[in-house]
């Protein structure tokens, strides 16, 4: 029997010591170990002995079956760590490798002239304000001093929603007469405010039939064209440098009197002429002027009292002269080749 169990434990180690993979040792596992198997059937035998020999006999079984048992489960632990092991080496991060540049976004480049102008603004002390965009005629057109019928509503080609009265504001001046209105003409005011407005315009290089302005209004006692052109002087500086210079020439709008176009000198040609200027040296950049009293007073200002100043810029037209973009359809085209060569970095 003692041969019987010592050749059973050889053939079992033998194996063990053949099988290749996790798969084929839990293979061998069962068919020794299972309850089939040959070191199961060694208990039959003890059947025919006596107490003594079953006793003797049952410990060299146990033995054995503990023994076989320990081996395999070594074996199957070890199989089970390398193969982890393995994987975990083919894991292996390295981080010596430069990291993948992941493209990030990055603000339209009217963000970043609408940003400037507000900090220059804000740091004279106007706040900056918002106005709806879908606006009433009243407000767009008749407080602003331009009645039903005025020619110069045909310089704004308007869309209207309902009728005659609600409409997609054709400027950001509407603004002017909400902000008003809510100061209950009694207080001094100072604001601008950046933001969309809309004109049935065929988009080409230069028209949008969506653009962006950036209103400002001004009203406190004792107010005239020269701080007007001072507050423009600060803001000219600022967006193109210490040697821009600033003129006013006159002009005509309903709800500014006098009316004027503001220039800037050309920062290419320094005033020489070239074609950004027209050979002029100047660059209009904004309409402006001293506001009407009719438009005071349909904001309950008294204008024997309160004066004011108030212009109106383009957004695309400074953005495109600040960063020479040639056609204002790129802001609106989201061209990445366009829009992403505006990183902030690059442009200051
Ligand atoms: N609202 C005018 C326009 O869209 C621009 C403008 C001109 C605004 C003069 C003003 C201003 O506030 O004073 O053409």
């Amino acid at each position: 029997m003692k041969e019987k169990v010592e050749l059973l434990q050889k053939e079992v180690k033998e194996k063990l010591a053949e099988a290749k993979d996790l798969k084929e040792t839990n293979e061998l596992k069962v068919l020794y170990l299972g309850k089939k198997g040959p070191v199961n059937e060694l208990t039959t035998y003890m059947r025919g002995l006596n107490v003594e020999e079953k006793k003797e006999f049952g410990k060299i079984v146990n033995e054995l079956k503990q023994e076989l048992s320990s081996a395999f489960e070594e074996k199957i632990k070890k199989m089970e760590e390398d193969i982890l092991n393995q994987k975990l080496a083919k894991e292996k991060v390295d981080i010596t490798l430069p990291a993948t540049k992941i493209p990030v976004g990055s603000p339209n480049i009217l963000e970043y002239i609408i940003e400037e102008v507000e900090s220059v603004f804000m740091s004279m002390g106007y706040d900056v304000v918002d106005g709806p965009e879908i606006e009433e005629d009243k407000y767009n057109f008749e407080m602003l001093n331009i009645p039903k019928g005025h020619p110069a509503r045909d310089a704004q080609d308007t869309f209207y929603i309902e009728d005659e009265t609600i409409l997609l504001r054709s400027q950001t001046s509407p603004v002017q007469v909400r902000t008003m209105l809510a100061a209950g003409g009694k207080n001094p005011v100072r604001m601008i405010c950046p933001g969309k407005t809309y004109r049935r315009d065929a988009d080409d290089a230069t028209h949008s039939h969506q653009f962006m302005q950036i209103e400002g209004l001004l009203v406190d006692k004792n107010i005239s064209l020269s701080d007007l052109k001072g507050t423009f002087d600060v803001l000219a500086k600022k967006l193109f440098g210490e040697n821009c210079e600033t003129r006013f020439r006159p002009s005509y709008y309903q709800f500014t009197e006098p009316s004027v176009e503001t220039d800037i000198s050309c920062f290419i040609c320094k005033g020489k002429g070239c074609s950004l200027c027209k050979n002029s040296g100047w660059i209009t950049v904004s309409g402006a002027g001293l506001v009407h009293p009719n438009v005071l007073k349909n904001c309950g200002y008294d204008p024997k009292e309160w004066t004011g100043f108030a212009f109106g810029f383009g957004a695309e037209r400074l953005a495109m002269l600040k960063y020479g973009i040639h056609d204002i359809r790129t802001f609106y085209q989201t061209d990445l080749r366009e829009t992403t060569n505006f990183d902030r970095k690059e442009v200051e």
